[in-house]
């Protein structure tokens, strides 16, 4: 057969490294590990092709596989320039039976450090397969691979590109004019997408109340099993990770101060706390700052704090949190970083144009600010996610919890195109429980059975689900 050359990853020989990584990884994702027996002789993905494009690490390569093994065929890109973790890419190309020298794995796009022009290329591969066929399911982080499938229709139906006024639209529409992907066809393929994180669901759910959503999607974030421990647990691990290998500052007894107290802050503000940092929370949701103020956060202000604390990690999914005005009245040293899934929060173009300011690269991914007055501010992952850029994300047993979701997700829309016209919707109770469920065995978890008559009483069934849709955990 012809030698496999569909892929771009840094460098094949660290294939073996990245396999011995996932073998590891798979005994720490039982959920994924249960779904691929479970499902392995009724193949619900045979006919799918997905493309993905989420964080190329380590736990992707896993869930890569589960998707293969339910029978899918697969194409993959990161979802961020710094994400990748190269041997992991390295052993998805080789695949579990090939050689670096007889690649026999899967078509994937992605490696550490790409330029903005290279990621998009890798997204548009990703979406690229061979012969007629388009993809019929996208599997999306942050939205940007269903971006790319929109703004590529738009730009066919009205000739009209999207407004490039920032630098990153400026490369997708130089994609567009270049491209040679017939879009409309190849959206009108897409049975659907299953989406990843809180920013990429709420593009989501724009585009369904602009009227301007393609196909159907599964918003896999608010599973509970979800946004409950990848953005909370996830990030409680990997923040604290991602500063100790950028920088190996002590954090106990510095101030630091997370911005945002969702999901992701709760975490984020907990590991702080628990390594022994003073933290203090920023918050315009009235609930969110009281649930920091009884969590025994200070809550306040950036400008309150902004010249007294040592670490400032945003966390909002927002933009311009951390404004460049912000960044010159900080201490000497302070480290800024970010967590959210745009780069956006942090004003690194403002950062950029101060008179006289010099950056310097310590290594990649950390870099110095030396403002005029000589003053330095240490700077993570050049604004983007830093426990993706400077550390490897979050772990495989949270992970299993996110992927177990997105696999089911995936399931659920390919098999079941008629339960689900165009539209966002999450997934069904049942299967969420299902997830949290599949990992209880690994922790040593004894549940409680509910008797039929207690369970009579609180009016659900024996076997769940247990919640109604707006309990809130
Ligand atoms: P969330 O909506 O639960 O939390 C964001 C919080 O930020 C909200 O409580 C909101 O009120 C607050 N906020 C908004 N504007 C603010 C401002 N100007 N100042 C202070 N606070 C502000 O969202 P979640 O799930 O916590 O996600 C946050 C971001 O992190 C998203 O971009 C998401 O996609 C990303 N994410 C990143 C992960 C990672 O591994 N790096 C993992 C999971 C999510």
């Amino acid at each position: 057969s012809a030698e496999f050359t569909d892929f771009k990853v840094a460098d094949l020989s660290l294939a073996a490294f990245g396999r011995k990584e996932i073998t590891l990884a798979e005994h720490e994702m039982p959920g994924l590990m249960a779904i691929r027996e479970e499902y392995a002789e009724a193949q619900p993905l045979a006919g799918a092709r997905i493309t993905g494009s989420l964080h190329m690490t380590v736990q992707t390569a896993v869930l890569i596989e589960t998707l293969v093994a339910l029978g899918a065929q697969v194409r993959w890109a990161s979802c961020n320039i710094f994400s990748t973790q190269d041997h992991a890419a390295a052993a998805i190309a080789v695949g579990p039976n090939g050689t670096p020298g007889n690649p026999q794995g899967v078509p994937v796009f992605a490696w550490k450090g790409e330029t903005l022009e290279e990621y998009w290329w890798c997204t548009e591969q990703a979406l690229t397969w061979p012969g007629e066929a388009g993809p019929n399911m996208i599997l999306d982080d942050g939205g940007d691979a269903t971006l790319l499938v929109h703004q590529g229709v738009g730009y066919r139906k009205t000739g009209v590109l999207p407004d490039a006024d920032n630098e990153e639209l400026a490369v997708v529409r130089a994609l567009l004019e270049n491209s040679r992907l017939d879009w409309t066809a190849l959206a009108s393929g897409i049975r659907g997408v299953t989406e990843e994180t809180t920013t990429g669901v709420h593009r989501l759910y724009e585009m369904q109340r602009d009227g301007s959503l393609l196909f159907p999607a599964i918003n896999v974030n608010d599973a509970v099993t979800k946004s409950k421990f990848d953005n909370k647990y996830g990030c409680r691990h990997s923040l604290i990770d991602g500063i100790n290998r950028a920088t190996d500052v002590l954090i106990g007894g510095k101030t630091a101060v997370v911005c945002g107290y969702g999901d992701v802050g709760k975490g984020c503000a907990e590991s702080l706390r628990g390594q022994g940092a003073r933290v203090i929370v920023t918050e315009i949701d009235p609930i969110c700052a009281l649930q920091a103020a009884m969590d025994g956060y200070q809550v306040t202000t950036l400008d309150e704090v902004v010249d007294k604390a040592d670490i400032f990690v945003t966390t909002t999914g927002n933009k311009d949190i951390i404004m460049a005005s912000d960044m010159a009245k900080m201490k000497h040293q302070a480290i800024v970083g970010n967590i959210g899934h745009f780069d956006n929060e942090i004003d690194m173009a403002g950062l950029a144009k101060i008179p006289g300011i010099v950056k310097d690269e310590v290594k990649p991914q950390v870099h110095t600010w030396t403002f005029p007055d000589g003053k330095v501010i240490i700077i993570l992952s050049e604004g983007r996610l830093l426990n993706l850029g400077n550390a490897t994300g979050h772990p495989s047993f949270v992970m299993s919890n996110s992927f177990a979701d997105q696999t089911l997700a995936q399931i659920e829309l390919f098999t079941k195109p008629d339960e689900y016209p165009t539209g966002v919707y999450t997934l069904p109770k049942h299967l969420d429980e299902k997830v949290a469920r599949l990992h209880l065995d690994a922790l040593g978890v004894k549940l409680t059975k509910l008797r039929p008559e207690q369970a009579a009483y609180i009016g659900v069934d024996v076997d769940g689900p247990y919640k109604p849709d707006h309990y809130r955990y």
